[in-house]
């Protein structure tokens, strides 16, 4: 490299150095943070989740919106979710009485589970034996019937699962608090307090909404 090159390169050199100098100092506002590169990074539209908003230009609707991300189509479930079948009403009550069976076990570790939840949610109001004599029910305007009288014997078990997903009267549902295989546990646990002995009857045909006429299938 000759001298001249040299020369011309540490020219350019000062030179760049006193532009960045005078673009970066001087500046009439001491507050102005500069030139701003990709302003979208500093100030980011905080969109929110699944809402819709619309955009204005010049005080006037553009017709444009702004969504974050879009709204699950109707219907859409979470994967591995499965749905309750039976609606909140009187023949969702029937049909869960009918059909609905609990697909677990009565062994020591899901009535262990099972008691353990019990006296967790329900223990207050049903009472440790289910007795219906627990602290609040006494303060309960309406309380809760007996689990071993005549109306709870009676009950089959897809119903006490409709009762307690759902929630009856004065009692809530208890759907977010509980999942739907803990209810399934609590309901051993009930039955259980229903029979010490450990004899559960087959499902009954009454319950304590309305005792339907119930047309045998077959005859
Ligand atoms: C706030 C008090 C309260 C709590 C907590 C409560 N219950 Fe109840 N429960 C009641 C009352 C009151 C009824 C009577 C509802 C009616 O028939 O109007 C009832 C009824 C029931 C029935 C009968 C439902 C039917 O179809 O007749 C079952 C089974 C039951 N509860 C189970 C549970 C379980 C299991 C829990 C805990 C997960 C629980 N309850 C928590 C107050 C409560």
């Amino acid at each position: 490299m000759n001298k001249k090159v040299k020369q011309i390169i540490s020219l350019m050199a000062v030179f760049g150095c006193v532009a960045i100098a005078s673009t970066s100092c001087g500046k009439k506002d001491k507050n102005s943070p500069g030139v701003e590169f990709m302003p979208d990074m500093y100030r980011s539209p905080s969109l929110e989740t699944n809402m819709a908003y619309v955009t204005i230009e010049n005080g006037v609707e553009t017709g444009d919106t702004l969504q974050a991300n879009r709204l699950p189509v109707e219907g859409t479930i979470p994967r591995g979710f499965m749905p309750y079948p039976y609606a909140n009403d009187t023949s969702g009550y029937a049909n869960a009485g009918r059909y609905l069976r609990n697909p677990f076990p009565s062994n020591a570790a899901n009535l262990a589970q099972g008691e353990d939840l019990y006296k967790k949610f329900c223990v207050h109001c049903h009472g440790e034996t289910g007795g219906a004599d627990g602290l609040v029910a006494a303060k309960l305007s309406g309380a809760p019937p007996s689990y071993t009288g005549p109306v709870l014997m009676a009950l089959p078990e897809g119903k006490m699962f409709h009762s307690i997903y759902y929630g009856k009267g004065i009692m809530g549902s208890h759907s977010s608090q509980v999942s739907k295989a803990e209810i399934w546990k609590i309901i051993l646990h009930i039955q259980k307090l229903q029979h010490p002995n450990g004899v559960v009857a087959a499902a009954p045909v009454t319950d304590s909404v309305a005792a339907a006429p119930v047309t045998p299938a077959h005859k």
